[in-house]
């Protein structure tokens, strides 16, 4: 079975950006306390260890473009996370306020309580951003979550195929 880099990166950072995200909902204000049931130690341990995971698979990411670029391999990469346009250019700036920002408020010497204030409004609202463009992704690409429905594809349709599925699923 020959398992691809960029969707192997794919699922490890969607996993990794759903942790983030519950956890950093659930400490964004008394309203989504709830979510981690008011256990706010435990969404801030999450995030941060998430966090650090986020930083170490986007420079992996980055590393792996400059390779590519060095190695003049134009090939599209579909599942990848970062890259020069569409939604994977999008997630690349977003990431990288995110770590930004994030960096700012876990380290927060010498940036006063503006500056820190800001950091944390950056962050909220562009996770709020991000947040939307996830939802929106997932919507247009879930067909890929429904093997059965692919199987069923198969079978009524001799050529199969992830394409068919998903005409069969409108
Ligand atoms: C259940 C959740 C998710 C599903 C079902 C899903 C599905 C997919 C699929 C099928 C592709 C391949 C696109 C293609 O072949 O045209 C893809 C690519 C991609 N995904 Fe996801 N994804 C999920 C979560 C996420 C999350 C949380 C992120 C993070 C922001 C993300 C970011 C990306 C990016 C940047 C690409 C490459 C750009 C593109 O081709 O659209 N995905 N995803
Ligand atoms: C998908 C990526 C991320 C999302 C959706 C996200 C979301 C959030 C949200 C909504 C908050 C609450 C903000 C507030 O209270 O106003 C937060 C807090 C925080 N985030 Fe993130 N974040 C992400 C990535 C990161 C990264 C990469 C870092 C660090 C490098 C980071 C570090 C922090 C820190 C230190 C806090 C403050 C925690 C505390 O109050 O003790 N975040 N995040």
């Amino acid at each position: 079975m020959n398992i691809r880099f960029d969707f192997v990166m794919h699922w490890i950072f969607a996993i990794v950006w759903a942790l983030l995200a519950i956890s950093g909902f659930a400490m964004a204000g008394a309203k989504y306390g709830w979510i981690v049931n008011f256990d706010y130690v435990t969404a801030d341990y999450v995030h941060r260890l998430a966090a650090a995971i986020f930083v170490v698979i986007t420079l992996i990411s980055i590393f792996y473009e400059i390779y590519r670029a060095m190695k003049n391999d134009t090939k599209y990469l579909a599942w990848f996370i970062i890259g020069k346009s569409g939604y994977q250019l999008f997630t690349f700036v977003t990431s990288l306020i995110l770590i930004v920002t994030g960096i700012l408020i876990w380290v927060h010497e010498g940036i006063g309580m503006a500056g820190m204030g800001f950091a944390l409004f950056i962050h909220e609202y562009v996770s709020y951003i991000a947040l939307a463009s996830v939802i929106w992704h997932i919507y247009k690409k879930c067909h890929v979550l429904l093997p059965l429905k692919k199987a069923e594809g198969k079978k009524t349709n001799k050529q199969g195929g992830k394409a068919d599925a998903a005409k069969d699923l409108g």
